[in-house]
Order: structure tokens, then C-alpha cells, then sequence
């Protein structure tokens, strides 16, 4: 990433330029007619030649298929069944919906910084829990989930290292932490020592970035702007706009799929386990790339001009 180029936002910044974006995917997803289907908010994963970890076989033809593929491929073996389970950064429900379908956890709960995901998914999932709160510091008492999903939100999280205490502290001993997300591979070398002395054991790591990139080449084939009516947001025309959607789904072509597919983003899933507490003291260690992670990672995805018209 070219950092010393990259010109950084505060915090408030980014805060505002995430807000106004997933507000902008919403209203695109509401106003199209396939809205209330739209249950998911991830890249998706396709399997092409690569062996699938998954227990569950989709069939031919299933609505949702490559998102639901990316939620059971991080599941893989790990038991499911009378577990509590909790997914942070729920977007739209569809991770706890797919679970909820496939196998038989214990309780189901989900929490999101976004109001409207959140009413969304209450109108639509009336048998999962949901909630608004912030992954960084969790809404739940100590060791209650003996699962914790995280699906491509984590790039958002402006202090990553409260939020992997914070799944420490929310999951029970033996507890699963499942965890998926685009990386810049450097911050993953801030991560892994981090995790290991917040007591978590590295399970599964597998690097699903051309199973990704198979995704976005089959969702750019289908991918339909329905916004009748709409003017643009701020100072964004509706061809801004529909540029940025273009860029945050890394259709093919964007500079976020270019990203992905040269190397310098890379989509990795992981399962951890917990097999202690943390540590005393402990601090996550940010390198100097990686100090700026997500006014990086945002710029590098939208692009400079984008971001500038997004900041009041
Ligand atoms: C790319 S979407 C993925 C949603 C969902 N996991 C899925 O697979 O469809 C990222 C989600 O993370 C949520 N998010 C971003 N920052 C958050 C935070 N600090 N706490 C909780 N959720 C957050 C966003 O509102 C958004 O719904």
C-alpha cells in the first residue's frame, strides 16, 4: 500500500464516510425489487477447483449462493448444533439465517453499527436476535457465546485489538472464533502475535482470495443499478455513486478488485480457537504500515476524489 502517498482522515472522518457509504448501499438495495432478498452484504466465495470445507452441499440453484457458500465455508467442520452463537457485523442477516437453516445452534444473536441493517433484519428474521452495537465494545456479559462470527466487517473497526478482547472476553473456554475478512498482509503480521496472547490458537487459515475473485467475476455479470429517482447523496452525482457501489462490490475491473487480484489485498479465513485468557498488559502492536489501516484501506477502495466528496 502506498502509504506515504496516501493521504490520512481522523477518525470522525472515517466514521462519516462509512456511515454515508452503507447508507448508500442500503437505499440501493431497498429501492431495487429484489431488496427484501439482499440479505447479505459480503464478496462471496465460489469454489471453483479448490476443495470445499463445507458439511453442507448447496444444490445447482440457490438464492444467495456464493454469500451463503463464504458463511459455510468458514463454518466447515465446527460444530454448530446447541451452541450460542453470535455474529458481529451482521449487515443484513444472512450469515445467522444460513446457520439457522443448516443446522441447530443453541441461540442466535446479532449485532451491527448500522441502524437500518438492524431493523431490517428484525422485520425479516423474527427467530434470531438482533441488535445495534458496536463490535469494539460489545453489548454481552463474559463468556456467553461459545461462538463468534466476523464476515468481512473487520476492516472497518478503527481499534481492532479492543475488538479481538472483546470476542475473548464475550466467548466461553474452548469457544470458537470464526473470522473472515480482505487483509493487507502486513496487518495480519500485527494480528496473529496479538491474538496468540489474547489466548486464541490458530485452527484454520486459508488464503479464499481466488475463490473470491471467481465470486465478483459471477455477481459483475448480474449487476443491475435500481435507484429510479435518485439524485446522488451530498456531493456525489448518481454517477459518483453508482461508482462507488461498483467499487465497494469489487465488480470486475474496479481498483478493489484489482486490489484483490494482484495480491496486494488478500481475502483469508480463519478459525481460532480459545484456549486461554490474555495476557496482562496487552497492546497490539500496530507497525508503522499499518498505523492508518482503515483510512488506507477506504481510500485505496473508493479512491482519493471519492473520499474527498464523501467529508463534509
Ligand atoms: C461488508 S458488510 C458485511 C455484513 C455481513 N457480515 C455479511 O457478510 O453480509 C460490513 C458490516 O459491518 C458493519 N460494521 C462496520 N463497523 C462496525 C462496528 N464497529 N461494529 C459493528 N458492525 C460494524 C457494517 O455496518 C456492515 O453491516
Amino acid at each position: 500500500m502506498t502509504e506515504d502517498k496516501t493521504k490520512v482522515y481522523t477518525d470522525q472522518q472515517i466514521k462519516q464516510v462509512l456511515y454515508k457509504l452503507y447508507d448508500l448501499i442500503n437505499r440501493q438495495i431497498e429501492s431495487s425489487e429484489y431488496g427484501d432478498y439482499a440479505t447479505f452484504l459480503n464478496w462471496g466465495y465460489v469454489s471453483g477447483d479448490t476443495p470445499s470445507h463445507s458439511v453442507v452441499q448447496l444444490p445447482k440453484i440457490y438464492l444467495n449462493k456464493s454469500s451463503t457458500q463464504l458463511i459455510l465455508e468458514l463454518v466447515g467442520d465446527t460444530p454448530m448444533d446447541n451452541r450460542h452463537v453470535l455474529d458481529v457485523g451482521c449487515g443484513r442477516g444472512g450469515a445467522l439465517s444460513c446457520i439457522d437453516t443448516f443446522f441447530n445452534a443453541k441461540s442466535l444473536t446479532g449485532i451491527d453499527l448500522n441502524s437500518e441493517n438492524i431493523s431490517f433484519c428484525k422485520k425479516k428474521f423474527k427467530n434470531i436476535s438482533f441488535q445495534e452495537g458496536n463490535a469494539e465494545s460489545l453489548p454481552f456479559q463474559d463468556h456467553t457465546s461459545d461462538i463468534v462470527m466476523n464476515i468481512e466487517s473487520s476492516s472497518n473497526y478503527l481499534n481492532i485489538g479492543s475488538f479481538f478482547l472483546e470476542v475473548s472476553r464475550v466467548l466461553k473456554p474452548d469457544g470458537v472464533f470464526l473470522y473472515t475478512d480482505i487483509f493487507n498482509l502486513q496487518d495480519l503480521d500485527d494480528y496473529f502475535p496479538f491474538l496468540k496472547k489474547a489466548g486464541f490458537k490458530l485452527e484454520v487459515n486459508r488464503d479464499i482470495t481466488s475463490n473470491v475473485l471467481i465470486a465478483r467475476d459471477e455477481a459483475s455479470a448480474g449487476f443491475v443499478m435500481g435507484m429510479d429517482g435518485f439524485k446522488g447523496i451530498d456531493k456525489l452525482s448518481v454517477e459518483e455513486c453508482c461508482k462507488m457501489i461498483d467499487l465497494y462490490s469489487a465488480h470486475k475491473g474496479t481498483r478493489s478488485y484489482k486490489l484483490l487480484q494482484s495480491g496486494q489485498f488478500v481475502y483469508r479465513m480463519f478459525r481460532f480457537r480459545k484456549v486461554g485468557n490474555p495476557a496482562e498488559n496487552i497492546h497490539l502492536r500496530i507497525s508503522n504500515h499499518s498505523k492508518n489501516r482503515v483510512s488506507n484501506f477506504c481510500s485505496e477502495l473508493l479512491g482519493q476524489e471519492i473520499m474527498e466528496k464523501m467529508i463534509d
